[in-house]
């Protein structure tokens, strides 16, 4: 078994930083080592990598991917090789996909596309949630099954997306009853699909087509409201563990830390997107730009009451948001974007970010907005034990998986394509952003994978991580 030596870095986690040495022996961490140690104890290793100066953290984990999703008329164009392997360059060594079923759909069907389209293409490793797009008897028990003997432990439901993934509010309870008995996570994008659909019906009436409308059609109350509804709900189903995805907006923000504070058992993650973006500065650039950042929830406005920005970073360093996820949906301008071209309903939603959430949320140690420690904990440590994967993934420590990267704080990435882009996109939402820091070094399962400014990985080295339930439940 090869052994590789980590001397002289940083070993930060979710709890602290202190000078370590990390030895590593196969795909598994053998040991973490005081300063010094492995030359005292004689250790011998096949390589030493030298982290003088550097961070050494677990590999980020990026639980809210869609490789491939197929939605809004087209795919998310990054297949599991490319998208892998773009999270790779940016310090990722683990996501977890969501899966599809949609209304008439198998369930079984839907996670067997996904294990097909995963299987022998990831670089890095990879779980799956699954989306429920039509909540009935057959797919509330498949729920079950996949929680019993598949290894995907949280289900995600839309109030979005009327006739697409949509679930009504009696879905929904169905669902979450089926997760109280099996112990699932439910995952909810929370917006108010039904009234969003008039709006947006309203607004394209008076010729307003342009992307911003994206924005000014899905008003933060009716993702307030939503996340409301759905902690009730989650309530009414056994305080069963509810898990709001990409919140954007202070309003849903106020209901979660309610319920938290009421000891409910509800968390949420926000991304990238939502904590840097803005309508003015983004959705609304002049022509047709402003598509690059049509996502749902979509990019707030700097104007609003509240200020949302603000809000979130405040909520991750409050663990009133517990994750930091890039919701990672990429499409290009050309033939994909494009479709919404005077119809600003017709864009495919999402942003690709996978590459880029280690350094952008480091950018909030350096602006002061996050410990480092939390820097790790919303960004490895808590996807790992939120999702099931913890201590195998997450944190360094005699036993975990050799998911590693060692970060150069002095460094600098600038991001766009031409510069740190492989995603497949024919555009960066991040064109022209230069963050303070670096990936130097990613190590997945003790596999080197990205080392001097090359990825020298492999696809096919990623495997199906099978979850266990959250371990944020008593
Ligand atoms: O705009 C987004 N978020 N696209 C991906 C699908 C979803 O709702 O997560
Ligand atoms: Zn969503
Ligand atoms: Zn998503």
């Amino acid at each position: 078994m090869a052994r590789i030596l980590i001397k002289n870095g940083t070993l930060v986690g979710a709890t602290g930083a202190a000078a370590s040495d990390v030895l590593v022996e196969g795909e598994t961490v053998a040991a973490v080592l005081a300063p010094g140690a492995a030359d005292a104890l004689g250790v011998s290793a096949d390589r030493v990598i030298d982290a003088t100066g550097k961070y050494v953290i677990p590999g980020g984990i990026d639980v809210h991917t869609h490789m491939e999703l197929p939605f809004g008329g087209t795919f998310a164009s990054d297949t599991f090789e490319t998208g892998t392997i773009a999270a790779a360059w940016g310090g990722v060594t683990t996501i977890v996909d969501m899966a599809v079923q949609r209304y008439g759909e198998n369930v079984h069907e839907g996670l067997a596309e996904w294990h097909r389209k995963a299987d022998g293409n990831c670089a890095i490793d990879y779980g799956f949630h699954q989306i429920i797009g039509g909540v009935d008897e057959e797919a509330l028990k498949a729920m079950t099954y996949l929680v019993d003997h598949e290894g995907v432990t949280s289900f995600k439901l839309f109030m979005a997306y009327p006739g697409v993934f949509y679930s009504d509010d009696g879905q929904i309870l169905r669902a979450m009853q089926t997760a109280a008995d099996n112990g699932a996570v439910v995952m909810m994008h929370a917006e108010n699909g039904i009234a969003i659909d008039v709006l947006v019906a309203q607004a394209l009436a008076r010729g307003e087509t342009d992307p911003k409308y994206h924005s000014l059609t899905r008003p933060s109350i009716l993702e307030g409201e939503a996340t409301s509804r759905a902690i009730v709900l989650s309530k009414v189903a056994g305080n069963v563990p509810l898990y709001i995805v990409h919140m954007s907006a202070s309003e849903a923000l106020d209901a979660v830390a309610e319920a938290r504070h009421e000891g409910a058992n509800v968390f949420a993650e926000t991304c990238p997107q939502y904590l840097y973006m803005t309508l003015e500065d983004h959705l609304a650039r002049p022509g047709f730009e402003g598509a690059k950042f049509v996502c749902s929830p979509p990019i707030r406005s700097r104007l609003d009451h509240r200020h949302h920005h603000r809000d979130l970073w405040k909520g991750l360093r409050m663990n009133e948001l517990a994750i930091v996820s890039t919701d990672h949906c990429p499409f290009c301008m050309k033939d994909q974007k494009e479709l919404g071209i005077g119809n600003f309903a017709k864009i495919p939603n999402g942003i690709g970010g996978v590459e880029h959430r280690m350094d952008l949320i480091y950018q909030g140690v350096v602006t002061g907005e996050l410990p480092l420690t939390r820097w790790v904990e919303t960004c490895c440590t808590t996807p790992a034990r939120m999702f099931g994967m913890y201590p195998r993934k997450g944190v360094v420590a005699p036993g975990s998986d050799a998911d590693i990267v060692v970060y150069d704080p002095k460094g600098t990435t600038r991001i766009g394509v031409g510069a740190s882009h492989h995603m497949n996109m024919d555009h960066s939402a991040w064109e022209g952003t230069v963050i303070d820091g670096h990936v130097d070094v990613v190590l997945s399962r003790g596999s080197v994978v990205i080392e001097g400014g090359a990825f020298v990985g492999r696809k096919g080295h990623g495997r199906f991580v099978r979850r266990g339930l959250s371990q944020y439940l008593v």
